[in-house]
């Protein structure tokens, strides 16, 4: 394990609840791990305690297999004798100095040998794109080239890892995507192990080996973008990643085989899937149904269930469908073409694929996601 956290516990002062608890998180050498989850769930609370910048009540953290922390001991390494790349959302570069001088910086701080900082600021402009802006003053760059050069000083004393907090939230969406693919390129060129902070799903599936989906100061689930998305654990994780239908179903066994019923919606699934058992036993339990999983025809079909159009939302490549039966709404996504009316009445199914059983219902109202 290059990055071990155990049992990790901080609460601010003057604060009622900690901002972290009991937070427990193994990263692999190489492995780039993002902390994703909304505003306040502690992302840069445990990014920055692992960094040093904040010291915990509890807990040990384990870089490369030295502790750099145990609270219990009263062990805490500063964060400069870590050797931990940071980058930030504000790039914190030196407007004073050159690329070349805000790159080297953390050398000239370690009192690295002129010739051998040279080449080594060369070689890291030139791995981040950077290698003919050297001689220019950091302020006359753009956003991109200012993270680049964020990133570039992070890496050029040779960290034990990197840890990313929001780098790209200062950017257009457009560069955002150029950015993680040369962020991910990077780490991977260099086989540095990284953890990325980020609430941004699409970018967190995009970058991530793992992710760890955090909920209030702890992990939720942690796995590879994949297993979150397919299998998630909770109806949390299932409504943050993707916008999912939460819905009570209610499972019933006929003859060797399972039906789920969704009763709020009035759709009926033959599940030829293999239902976990704590589910069936329990015959309710929560389910999400995903919308682009959902299929809308245009006419009355077999079990189909009909649906009146609330809102249509154009998003390029498909239209996003809120629909109403029975009082409750569900979302569906769908081609672009043909786009359908307010009030419009559209049917309904879903196959046993477009089902994530997310275990035993909690008594709570059915909702949409958001
Ligand atoms: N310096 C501080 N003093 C007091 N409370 C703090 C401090 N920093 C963070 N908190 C609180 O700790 C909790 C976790 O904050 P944290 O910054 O880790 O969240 P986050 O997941 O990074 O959120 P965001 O996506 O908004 O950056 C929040 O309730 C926050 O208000
Ligand atoms: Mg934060």
């Amino acid at each position: 394990m290059s990055i071990e956290v155990r049992g990790l516990t901080i609460r601010y002062a003057g604060t009622a609840q900690p901002a972290v608890r009991d937070l427990d998180l193994e990263i692999g050498k190489g492995e780039l791990t993002t902390l994703l989850g909304p505003s306040g769930s502690g992302k840069s609370t445990t990014l920055r305690c692992i960094a040093g910048l904040e010291r915990p009540d509890q807990g040990t953290i384990r870089i490369d297999g030295q502790i750099v922390c145990d609270a219990a001991r009263g062990i805490w390494i500063k964060p400069e004798q870590r050797r931990l790349g940071m980058v930030f959302q504000s790039y914190a570069v030196w407007p004073h100095l050159s690329v070349f001088d805000n790159i080297a910086f953390p050398l000239r701080i370690l009192g690295v040998e002129r010739s051998r900082m040279r080449r080594k600021v060369e070689e890291v402009a030139d791995l981040v794109g950077l290698a003919e802006f050297l001689g220019r003053p950091a302020t006359k760059l753009s956003g991109g080239q200012q993270q680049r050069v964020a990133l570039a000083r992070a890496i050029v004393f040779e960290p034990r890892a990197i840890l990313f907090d929001e780098p790209l939230s200062n950017l257009d969406a457009k560069l955002r995507e150029r950015m993680r693919r040369e962020i991910r390129s990077l780490q991977r060129r260099t086989g540095l192990t990284a953890i990325y902070v980020t609430h941004d799903q699409v970018e967190a599936f995009a970058i991530s080996d793992r992710i760890a989906v955090m909920n209030d100061g702890r992990i939720q689930q942690i796995g590879t973008p994949q297993e979150i998305y397919a299998r998630p654990n909770s109806a949390y994780v299932a409504d943050f990643l993707g916008a999912a239908n939460i819905l009570t179903g209610r499972y019933t066994t006929e003859a060797g085989r399972t039906k789920l019923a969704i009763p709020s919606v009035g759709l009926a699934i033959d599940l030829d899937l293999d239902v976990d058992a704590k589910s069936t036993d329990s015959a309710t339990g929560l389910v999400a149904l995903r919308p682009e999983d959902v299929q809308v025809l245009p006419s009355a079909a077999g079990t189909a269930v009909e649906t009146s159009v609330r809102e249509v939302e154009y998003l390029g490549r498909n239209l996003s469908l809120t629909l109403e039966s029975a009082g409750t709404e569900l979302r569906a996504f769908v081609s672009p073409e043909p786009v359908p009316s307010i009030g419009q009445r559209l049917w309904i199914t879903a196959s046993p694929n477009a089902v994530v059983h997310l275990g035993p219902a909690t008594p709570r109202e059915d909702r949409q996601g958001s």
